[in-house]
């Protein structure tokens, strides 16, 4: 597995998000509690940035309809919940999809971020 250094931790504290480019392709990587995450930075519910999300626990939620994800695996919990009502009708326009998550290390006092298993050739982020 390939892994590109991204930053040393200090650079990187805690409850941080930043957009990162790797390759061309922006994702999000967050540190929540001293675990890191890297994601698709767009929802893919209606391809709107996820950066403002709320994290709860292992869950990220976006800020437009609430979808939510599980940062480990990107599988959905939630699918376009809000707002009430309208929510139901906005999750229909596109087909419930999980987030696509990249494997991340810390090394060396850094973060790493793997661009595989992903095909991101085939992840639209
Ligand atoms: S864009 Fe994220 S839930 Fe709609």
């Amino acid at each position: 597995m390939e892994w590109i250094k991204i930053c040393t931790l200090d650079e990187f504290p805690l409850g941080t998000k930043r957009l990162i480019t790797l390759e061309g392709k922006k994702m999000l990587l967050i540190n929540n509690k001293g675990k890191i995450y890297a994601l698709a930075h767009l929802c893919p519910h209606m391809k709107l940035p996820l950066k403002k999300g709320k994290i709860e626990d292992e869950t990220i939620v976006c800020p437009w309809h609430h979808s939510s994800f599980n940062l480990n695996t990107g599988e959905v919990k939630k699918w376009a919940p809000f707002p009430p009502g309208l929510g139901k009708i906005l999750g229909s326009l596109s087909k419930s999809k999980p987030l696509p998550i990249f494997p991340t290390k810390i090394e060396e006092d850094s973060i790493w971020v793997s661009l595989e298993p992903a095909d991101i050739a085939k992840v639209n982020i």
